[in-house]
């Protein structure tokens, strides 16, 4: 078995890097409308820091690695840290986690750069609602983004849909109709409640309407390594995920990953306070060993589970967009 044995037993093996705090969009749940202030550039580890935590970590037995944000693909040459981490020993996934915007400019490049997999957050089919909730974004380029990463090769390409109660849960049937005639997967995600969001709608709700359409059947061969579960509509051709936070008691024991941060902090959880510094150490010239001795003490940290159920809030000490969810 690959990955770092944490002291509940799990495997990790999957380390998801936040290369920017810094978005394009300023999504309701994520962010205020001015934005959030940004870290200094000279505070966010450099590609070539990136490819020394990755190395590190491959050595220890990461070897799937997904990049996150803000919105990953505002980072200047973003293709270039691919190429570099996609011809790392010990990788064997690399893929990315965008809003879509500016995917269709750099699809090809992303593709022929090594990237594996790109998931695509979307939360609304309605054009005025997709600006209401994104404050800055258009429905129609995300749409013709998710398209273009489909031509580039990109498969499966997976849709993220954070449900949000009065917001966009009117529109649940139609994203599951999607996957009737796409070649995409839709996961639909519990949202976590941080400061000022909406209200979550559980899973369980979500597949007894979706019922409406006929029986959901459990999926197990979808590629992935995050959390969703996944199940399908008969005769259509993607599957339909639900990432359950809040209400499945089992969602934390199946927690394989660890997060870097863009000013180079490795957090064990996402909704735990704990961070291990990398980037003094990195900019220390701290040796192979420092650094994996680090990333062990990091993993050994994670604790057990969060502590959402029942909606408790919890203050976390980052924004969901410096952590990439
Ligand atoms: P696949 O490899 O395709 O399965 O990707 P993934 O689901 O791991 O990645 P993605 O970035 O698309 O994650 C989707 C969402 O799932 C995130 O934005 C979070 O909202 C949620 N999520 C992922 N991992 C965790 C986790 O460890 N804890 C919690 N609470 N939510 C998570
Ligand atoms: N709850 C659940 N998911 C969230 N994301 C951002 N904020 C939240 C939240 N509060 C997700 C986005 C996107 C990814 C970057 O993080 O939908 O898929
Ligand atoms: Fe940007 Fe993602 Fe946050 Fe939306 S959820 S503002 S796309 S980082």
């Amino acid at each position: 078995m690959t990955g770092i044995l944490d002291s509940f037993g799990r495997s990790i093996n999957y380390l998801r890097i936040s290369v920017t705090d810094r978005c394009n969009l300023r999504c309701l749940y994520c962010m205020p409308p001015e934005g959030v202030p940004q870290m200094p550039h000279s505070e966010i580890l450099s590609y070539e820091e990136i490819r020394t935590v990755v190395r590190a970590a491959a050595e220890l037995g990461i070897n799937r690695i997904r990049l996150t944000g803000g919105e990953p693909l505002v980072r200047a040459e973003l293709p270039k840290l691919i190429k570099m981490l996609s011809q790392m020993e010990g990788i064997e996934e690399l893929s990315l986690t965008t809003n879509g915007t500016v995917l269709k400019k750099y699809a090809l490049e992303l593709k022929q750069a090594g990237l594996s997999r790109v998931n695509v957050s979307l939360d609304t089919l309605k054009p005025d609602k997709f600006r209401y909730i994104t404050r800055l974004g258009e429905l129609k380029t995300v749409l013709e983004d998710i398209e273009a990463a489909k031509e580039a090769g990109f498969e499966p390409v997976k849709i993220n849909t954070v449900v949000m109660r009065g917001m966009n849960d009117d529109e649940i049937l139609d994203f599951a109709k999607m996957t009737y005639k796409e070649e995409c997967h839709v996961r639909f995600i519990e949202l976590m409640p941080f400061k000022g969001a909406a209200e979550f709608v559980p899973s369980i709700e979500l597949r007894q309407h979706i019922s409406l359409l006929g029986k959901l059947e459990p999926c197990e061969s979808i590629t992935g390594n995050g959390p969703a579960t996944y199940y399908r509509l008969a005769g259509a051709k993607g599957a339909i995920g639900f990432i359950s936070p809040l209400t499945e008691t089992s969602f934390c024991s199946r927690c394989n990953r660890m997060r870097l941060t863009p000013d180079g902090k490795l957090r064990p959880c996402l909704l735990g306070e704990d961070e291990v510094d990398l980037k003094t150490p990195l900019r220390n010239n701290a040796s192979m060993e420092e650094l994996k001795s680090l990333i062990l003490k990091a993993v050994a940290s994670k604790p057990e589970h969060h502590h959402l159920e029942g909606g408790n809030i919890r203050v976390v000490n980052r924004k969901m967009s410096q952590i990439g969810g």
